[in-house]
């Protein structure tokens, strides 16, 4: 049993339109109905998620938005605001995923904006972190890990800790199918609690989530949610095929 309760989310990126998605829940479903002890989560595209909730009421899915700006309104061309989030039916939102962060150019900063708020207006936000290859071998994965979350969490203060979780995701891993390895991966999660208790105290640390992602598949998923500090997955790729989710769901059974 795990001391905290598992996340296994979803992050469909830019794919399904609104009928393959459609297609997703109408076989994904039926093959994770009953399964209890954990939260399953799925962040499709901004136009997805009325239909996603829609399609999801009744059924244990929660739906998340996969980005959102910090402010409630305005003129931000583009952009979705934290309302307009929840009035869609999505609880949870992703942040500063290495897709914004690298593609999109977002830094620390922006992203602390986007978490704060976040938890203001009551979304669960999953705080994405993770190093390049480059920083990896250049010995920096500690100082990167230390500063995306250190600033990331740096507007928070009190109760805001219990609206978020972390997600450790070592950019080189994303989409690559090279996943880190168990020992990268404990040694990365150990260094996120001991980051998360200097910031925000041990009782923090001890109840908050970490998550893993970067190329989580059925086949190695059940060692990685065996670790001690991994308290769930965010998966892409392998997140597409509703057998494929709703094997990663079902960690154990791997
Ligand atoms: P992947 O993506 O599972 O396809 O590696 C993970 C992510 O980007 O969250």
């Amino acid at each position: 049993m795990k001391k905290r309760i598992p996340i296994l989310a979803a992050n469909w990126k830019m794919h399904k339109t609104i009928e393959e998605m459609r297609e997703f829940f109408s076989s994904f479903l039926p093959l994770v109905e009953g399964v209890s002890g954990r939260q399953i989560v799925i962040a499709p595209s901004f136009v997805g998620i009325m239909e996603a909730c829609r399609l999801t009421s009744g059924s244990q899915v929660k739906i998340a938005a996969q980005n959102m700006y910090f402010e409630e309104q305005g003129a931000f061309t583009g952009e979705i605001s934290p309302l307009m989030i929840r009035s869609a039916g999505a609880g949870t939102v992703i942040l500063g995923h290495s897709e914004r962060r690298h593609v999109f150019g977002e830094g620390d900063e922006l992203i602390s904006k986007k978490v704060k708020s976040a938890v203001d207006h009551g979304l669960h936000a999953i705080l994405c972190i993770g190093e390049t290859l480059e920083e990896r071998n250049q010995g920096q994965t500690g100082e990167v890990l230390g500063r995306q979350l250190g600033k990331g969490l740096s507007k928070l203060n009190g109760d805001d800790f219990v609206g978020i979780s972390i997600a450790y995701e070592p950019v080189w891993a994303i989409g690559t199918g090279q996943t880190a390895s168990i020992e990268q991966i404990q040694k990365a999660h150990d260094f996120v609690r001991l980051t998360v208790a200097e910031h925000a105290g041990e009782p923090v640390a001890e109840q908050i989530r970490i998550l893993y992602g970067g190329s989580v598949k059925p086949g190695n998923v059940k060692q990685i949610m065996e670790l001690e500090d991994v308290d769930g997955a965010l998966v892409g790729g392998a997140s597409l095929e509703p057998e494929s989710f709703a094997g990663i769901v079902k960690f154990e059974e791997n």
